[in-house]
């Protein structure tokens, strides 16, 4: 028996109680997902499929949940994860120098982890602290107002294992980059109806791609015309969108 299944086994009587909490049993899919990655680390495969089969849901479901948020991780990751907020008002308040100071410091990229397997790195969409950009979370507890001091000392901190923050759960081996591989997009060249011409599944959009730095530009410059239009995340031709949606109706 594997150690997912061991820990599954474990988890039970506590998957039990949570859903007794709720009326309908697949309210409790983001708590469930929770305790998982509270005693593994992430969510593995394993914990998904057992999740749905509690739930009575069906793993796509319970894999498009979970995978929606960055609170989730769907592979192992580094006994620190540092998601630095790349949104509007951080990126304005020196996201930036931030994201760079501590990319130079681990030595990685976004969504990649440390050879040592410490530190995962991952920068993020709007943490909705804004009053207090810019920010991260480490293992999911923000920090605010960064400097690149601050992060020296955390950096210290958690490699002398007096940060206060509880490293992640560890039960794999982190790979060295948890990005998704081209080949495993949705169908060649098109991955949502909704999402044309996103350039990666790995960025999700915002002010960290090109329609984000357009925005970001007339935020800062009200004058500028618009320029240089952006299709990025937009249904362009509603009709495609539907001929999509029927093509993938028919195939179900
Ligand atoms: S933009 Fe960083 S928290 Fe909102």
């Amino acid at each position: 028996m594997s150690d997912h299944a061991t820990g599954n086994d474990l988890l039970r009587p506590e998957c039990e109680r949570i859903i007794a909490q709720y009326e309908e049993k697949r309210s409790a899919l983001l708590p469930l997902a929770h305790l998982f990655q509270e005693h593994e680390g992430y969510v593995s495969r394993e914990a998904l499929r057992v999740i749905a089969q509690m739930l009575e849901l069906t793993p796509a479901v319970v894999e498009s949940t979970v995978s929606f948020y960055s609170l989730f991780f769907r592979k192992p990751v580094g006994k620190y994860v540092l998601q630095v907020c790349r949104g509007l008002s951080c990126s304005i308040n020196g996201a930036p120098e931030i994201m760079a100071y501590l990319r130079r410091k681990l030595g990685i990229g976004s969504l990649e982890t440390t050879e040592d397997g410490l530190f995962s790195y991952e920068e993020v969409e709007c943490l909705a602290a804004c009053d207090r950009a810019t920010c991260m979370q480490v293992n999911l507890e923000f920090v605010y107002s960064l400097t690149p001091q601050m992060i020296d000392e955390m950096l210290a901190a958690m490699r002398a294992g007096t940060y206060p923050v509880a490293p992640m759960a560890r039960t794999d081996s982190p790979p060295r980059t948890w990005k998704i591989e081209p080949q495993a997009q949705v169908a060649t060249g098109r991955r949502t109806a909704g999402a044309t011409d996103v350039p990666s599944a790995d960025d999700p959009g915002g002010v960290g791609d090109r329609s984000g730095v357009i925005m970001l530009d007339r935020f800062v410059d009200k004058t500028a015309a618009f320029r240089d239009r952006t299709s990025e995340r937009l249904a362009r031709d509603p009709a495609a969108v539907l001929h999509v949606l029927e093509e993938e109706d028919a195939g179900h």
